[in-house]
């Protein structure tokens, strides 16, 4: 029998709505709490499919001022911004333009420029300006919305990869492999420094990943979202039934 503990709070809904209002609630306190604290808040949004319903009702929240709150992304895939597959459109879709946040706290991953090294770089420029700084000189987002893919990965942080390893930057370019474009992705010092992480897991495919990540055994390199280990902040695990539970 292998051992599992759930590193953080899990919060398991009946289905996937519920875990929107679960995670939308959530993160608007946490948002809600930085702004009174200190002014201001900053928030990473990861991309793919689960998040959107949660990103929906998010900028439905009330007593939110979005003036104090900046937008980043946790990982951006190569594609034109108004791609179907690009992760700002859907956040531009769901909460960006429905929250009515102003253009200049919106800090879009560049990904589709050819100098994606460059992007990486002046991304994590950005971050430094707008995100307060912790006790290790590392900035701490007030939230980052993470998923976990069907292999184990999360971010844009692939099984395999050496990404993974990276401790000396925030943001690392991620190269084109197979039908997978190249990307941009926050690297786990980015990750483990955030103040709170919100990782959404809906449906029966991502069950087998939660197991690799909460199983005593296991490493990084074969199951990326391992990573949420180290955080340093509060961890919040957002899943539905079919994702898993700790019933069984
Ligand atoms: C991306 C992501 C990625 C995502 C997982 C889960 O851009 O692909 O940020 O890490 O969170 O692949 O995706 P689903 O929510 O679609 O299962």
């Amino acid at each position: 029998m292998t051992t599992k503990v759930v590193p953080g709070q899990l919060v398991a809904s009946r289905d996937a709505a519920q875990v929107a209002v679960e995670a939308a609630t959530r993160m608007a306190r946490a948002l809600r709490n930085a702004v009174s604290k200190s002014g201001r808040a900053a928030i990473a949004l990861s991309g793919g499919n689960t998040p959107r319903a949660a990103y929906t009702l998010l900028a439905k929240e009330s007593g939110l001022d979005w003036t104090k709150v900046n937008v980043f992304w946790v990982d951006e895939r190569a594609v034109p911004p108004g791609d179907d597959r690009s992760n700002y459109r859907w956040a531009k879709a769901t909460l960006i333009d429905p929250a009515g946040i102003a253009a200049e706290r919106v800090h879009r991953m560049p990904a589709e420029v050819p100098d994606l090294e460059g992007a990486a770089r002046d991304y994590e420029k950005a971050i430094r300006e707008d995100v307060e700084l912790d006790g290790d000189g590392i900035p701490a987002f007030d939230v980052v919305v993470l998923g976990v893919g069907d292999d184990g990965h999360t971010a844009s942080l692939f099984p395999g990869d050496d990404t993974v390893d990276i401790q000396d930057r925030l943001v690392a370019a991620v190269r084109a492999s197979g039908a997978r474009e190249a990307r941009l992705t926050l690297t786990p010092p980015a990750i483990e420094h955030a103040r709170q992480l919100f990782i959404l897991a809906v449906g029966a495919a991502k069950r087998a990943p939660l197991e690799r990540v909460w199983s005593a055994q296991g490493n990084v390199h074969e199951t990326p979202a391992r990573i949420v280990r180290g955080c340093r902040g509060i961890v919040t695990w957002l899943i539905d039934k079919s994702a898993g539970g700790l019933a069984d």
